[in-house]
């Protein structure tokens, strides 16, 4: 039985109607940008995380650029990130004007943490983006108490929960991507900044339109980056089951664990006091393009992801170069993802490990 890496439709077959619903309102409501849907969403979206504010934008890349403008940060400033990311975390840093520094993961749990962080902090530093990477949690509050700001990059970690509450409320600020294949996917590109600082929340709103209050007077030089009506309408629909869903990504991870894979591979680590909502289930092997292979043979879903991290991509040069990230390059060099979705079945996890058996 061949197994698809991730399912982004079966979950959601049963809302066809709703979603159908959803969108013929707003093609008649003649709101189209930053309307009732958006609103709407951003109030169910904030409450959802446990933050005051929410602010709807283009994608989640433009949502980190702004919520670090929203935080204050600029030219001369240092941000620190992981490298073991999607390269948007980091790209999204120099647009502010300031300069991205790397710092390294724990290959355990694929996350950033206080020693990575106090290993790379400047005089400079304004604010770390703590990457909540494949659904795992960052521990947000200690690498806080190093005394810098936080930005959550939660981008892959809707439906996860940390010991102190849910990605979206654990940081100054966090940002989300509503890209389909996400744990809460729109039908197109989406974005949110996620903040409890009314003052970051009001500079967001303004950077989102143009760097205007008021649409007559344009105080700075900011974005056009604006979720949609018909991407809030849609996402409005799925919010409410985003629980569930992320239930059936966590049974899925248990059968993994239950069905002896942990013998075979390295298993995702959970960071501590949090369940996360894998967005992708990633292990480790030390020869995991020889695995990837042989999972392909066999008709198993199966990709590595960041092989390369971002500090060593070619755009990234001037801040990359001669980094030593130990704990990153292993990362990179052994992850493999395998397949997960919120209605991944027993019977396909155990056709997913008797795979890895196979091919090892
Ligand atoms: C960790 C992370 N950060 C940022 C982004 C950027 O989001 P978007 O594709 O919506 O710009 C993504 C997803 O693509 C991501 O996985």
């Amino acid at each position: 039985m061949a197994v698809p890496l991730f399912d982004t439709s079966s979950a959601l077959q049963p809302l066809r109607e709703e979603l159908r619903a959803a969108v013929a309102h707003v093609l008649d409501s003649g709101h189209y940008i930053l309307g009732p849907e958006v609103e709407a969403f951003e109030r169910e979206m904030a409450a959802y995380c446990g933050a005051k504010h929410a602010v709807g934008v283009a994608n989640g890349t433009e949502a980190l650029t702004v919520a670090l403008r929203a935080m204050g940060v600029g030219p001369g400033d240092d941000v620190v990130v992981p490298s073991f990311t999607f390269y948007a975390s980091a790209e999204a840093i120099p647009p502010t004007g300031a300069r991205p520094v790397f710092c390294d993961v724990d290959p355990q749990t694929f996350c950033i943490n206080a020693e990575t962080v106090a290993e790379v902090l400047t005089p400079h530093t304004k604010a770390v983006i703590a990457v909540h990477l494949f659904g795992n949690v960052a521990p947000v509050g200690e690498i806080e108490a190093l005394g810098v700001p936080v930005l959550e990059d939660a981008a892959q970690s809707a439906g996860s929960t940390g010991t102190h509450g849910r990605p979206g409320s654990l940081g100054t600020a966090a940002t989300f991507s509503f890209f389909p294949s996400k744990n809460l996917g729109c039908f197109g590109d989406g974005g949110m900044i996620l903040t409890s600082d009314d003052g970051v929340a009001e500079q967001a709103r303004v950077l989102r339109f143009h760097g205007s209050h008021d649409k007559v007077t344009y105080d700075l030089v900011g974005y056009n980056s604006r979720l949609d009506e018909l991407q809030a309408a849609i996402l409005r629909v799925q919010l409410p089951h985003l629980d569930a869903w992320s239930d059936g990504r966590r049974a899925a991870a248990a059968a993994y664990a239950e069905l002896g894979l942990g013998e075979l591979v390295t298993l995702p680590r959970a960071t501590v006091g949090s369940a996360p909502a894998w967005h992708l289930y990633v292990v480790r092997h030390p020869e995991a393009d020889l695995l990837a292979e042989a999972l392909g043979e066999q008709g198993i879903g199966c990709r590595a992801y960041y092989r390369t991290p971002v500090h060593a991509q070619p755009a990234m040069r001037a801040w990359g170069e001669g980094l030593d990230l130990p704990g990153t390059d292993e990362a990179a060099r052994t992850h493999l993802a395998i397949p997960i979705s919120p209605v991944l079945s027993r019977e396909q996890a155990g056709e997913v490990a008797g795979a890895v058996r196979a091919a090892l």
